[in-house]
């Protein structure tokens, strides 16, 4: 039995307010522990988005009802929400800005609206980008002129991790994130994925980005799961949105890949809580830790998640290494299978 502190995946979409027939804070939470993820930062691109002081209330108050692990809530930036959010970032996980189109409402298009977020959100707050390629080399630009650090989401291509190398190297403060789909699935080689549970944002890579993305696993700061539950209705209709779930599979491949020698211990320990902690300012969690046996060889099965979505892109897939029992502040929060946290008993880190 391994013993690790609880996992922190800074990129969960809850779904509430608006979809709680994909996710809510309850399921999302309870998929989280089962998964060893102990603290989820959520996204905004709900229904209604999360953009303002009351929607943000919404979200936490359905969040502090239902929660069983730990959370912050992310704010989106908006094309008129720049004078507002800088007074809701102490609430905040931190600001969430969509540079390309994806799922939901929330997106920046022209520069110009960037701009008065860049100036105005507090420095001390992480700002987030969905960026995609040369998004996301003009994000970086950004970071450089407003001196601000920003963490890139989901990365996925050879050009960016290149881009985000060179970039560190000449001391810009940009942090970034992979997804473990991101990692172990390309866009050459999908047997088994029809069509609309191949849609996610960014796409799939390459076999050659997926092999940079490996190769260049030094760069790459975090890792976070774009938790994205979609129904598999709605994934099989004629027009799939993007996403996959992830926060029940993240650990079991990571330590499969530790199996192969493809990463370490160290890296799994790195990634997914020292740097996140850092680079959103979360606090320590005490008394937390999850037990993994790192022996135990399984298959996955969407059967056996706690997400409400009822699939997985790694359907069928043998790991190697389990999550046994997730203590979480001291008490046993999931057991053998069983999910002991209460709904509630999930603390909002920035309140
Ligand atoms: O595939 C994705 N799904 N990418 C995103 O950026 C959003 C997400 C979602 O919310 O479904
Ligand atoms: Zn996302």
């Amino acid at each position: 039995m391994i013993k690790l502190p609880g996992l922190i995946d800074p990129h969960v979409h809850v779904r509430e307010p608006g979809q709680t027939h994909k996710e809510d804070w309850d399921s999302a939470t309870q998929a989280a522990l089962s998964g060893g993820v102990t603290m989820i930062l959520a996204m905004p691109n709900t229904k209604p988005p999360i953009f303002d002081a009351s929607t943000l209330d919404i979200a936490l108050d359905a969040a502090k009802q239902k929660a069983r692990c730990d959370y912050a809530q992310f704010i989106g930036a908006g094309p008129d929400n720049a004078d507002i959010l800088p007074n809701l970032a102490s609430k905040a996980a931190g600001l969430k800005m969509y540079l390309d189109s994806t799922f939901g409402e929330l997106r920046l298009d022209d520069m110009t609206l960037w701009m008065p977020h860049f100036e105005k959100f507090p420095k001390g707050y992480p700002i987030v980008l969905h960026s995609e390629s040369r998004t996301m080399a003009a994000g970086i630009l950004f970071a450089a002129l407003y001196d601000r650090p920003v963490h890139i989401a989901h990365i996925s291509l050879k050009e960016e991790v290149l881009l985000i190398k060179a970039a560190k190297e000449k001391g810009i403060k940009v942090t970034c994130e992979v997804c473990p789909h991101h990692l172990f699935l390309n866009n050459e080689d999908l047997t088994g994925l029809t069509y609309g549970r191949r849609e996610v944002r960014p796409q799939l890579g390459t076999k050659e980005d997926v092999d940079s993305l490996w190769k260049n696993m030094d760069v790459i700061d975090c890792f976070a799961t774009d938790h994205a539950p979609h129904t598999l209705t709605e994934k099989d209709s004629d027009n799939p949105p993007p996403g996959f779930p992830g926060l029940e599979t993240l650990l079991p491949l990571l330590l499969t890949a530790v199996d192969q020698g493809q990463l370490t211990m160290d890296d799994i320990i790195q990634k997914s809580v020292i740097n996140p902690r850092e680079i959103f300012h979360l606090p320590e969690q005490p008394e937390t830790w999850v037990e993994v046996d790192e022996h135990a060889e399984y298959e996955i099965h969407a059967a056996d998640q706690f997400t409400r979505c009822g699939w997985t892109p790694f359907e069928g897939w043998k790991v190697k290494g389990k999550v046994r029992k997730v203590v979480l502040r001291g008490k046993t929060a999931f057991e053998d299978g069983k999910i002991l946290a209460e709904p509630g008993s999930g603390e909002n880190i920035r309140k």
